[in-house]
């Protein structure tokens, strides 16, 4: 018969458990459980999630590899946009918003707007499209977190 752990061994284990994620610095094991430590990691968690349920991942893909949207990944989407800011007008106002507001190319490389990126603007809060952007330019861009919060803040 399987021996039952006594409350003081699931104690001791717990405290072994979070000496061991203490102790290794990137753990897998131990990312399942912990909650995010920093605001920046915060706002990336949050983007993760709304890139997912606002449909982004149906049409740039889960890696941000491009489907019928282009890639994000690979370091494209910071070309494409260097400052945060230009990058939160472009997801809020989409292909049609930005070729009547602003022109008919986009980002640092003057990419032509074919159109197919749908306005999030009103759908999402600033804060939320803040998010989203803060996912993509980390998790794809390979940006530093802390950074991107500051400059898209
Ligand atoms: C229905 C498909 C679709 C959805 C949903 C969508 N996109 Fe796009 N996205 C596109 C297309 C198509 C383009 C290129 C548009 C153009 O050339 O006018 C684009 C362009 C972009 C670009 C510019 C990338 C570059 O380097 O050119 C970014 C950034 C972007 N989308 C982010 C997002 C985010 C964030 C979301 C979710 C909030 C999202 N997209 C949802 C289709 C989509």
């Amino acid at each position: 018969m399987a021996r039952q752990h006594r409350p003081s061994d699931q104690r001791r284990l717990r405290t072994m458990t979070a000496l061991a994620c203490a102790l290794v610095i990137v753990a897998p094991a131990c990312d399942a459980t912990s909650t995010p430590s920093t605001e920046a990691e915060a706002q990336v968690e949050a983007g993760r999630v709304l890139f997912t349920t606002e449909g982004c991942v149906r049409c740039h893909g889960a890696e941000g590899q491009g489907i019928v949207g282009p890639r994000l990944n690979q370091g494209s989407v910071l070309r494409t946009f260097p400052r945060c800011g230009d990058q939160l007008r472009w997801v809020s106002l989409g292909s049609a918003g930005w070729e009547r507001d602003v022109g008919p190319s986009y980002g640092a490389t003057a990419k032509p707007v074919q159109g197919g990126m749908p306005t999030f603007g009103s759908r999402l809060s600033e804060d939320q499209l803040t998010q989203v952007v803060t996912y993509t330019r980390t998790v794809f861009g390979g940006a530093n977190a802390e950074d991107v919060v500051a400059d898209c803040g």
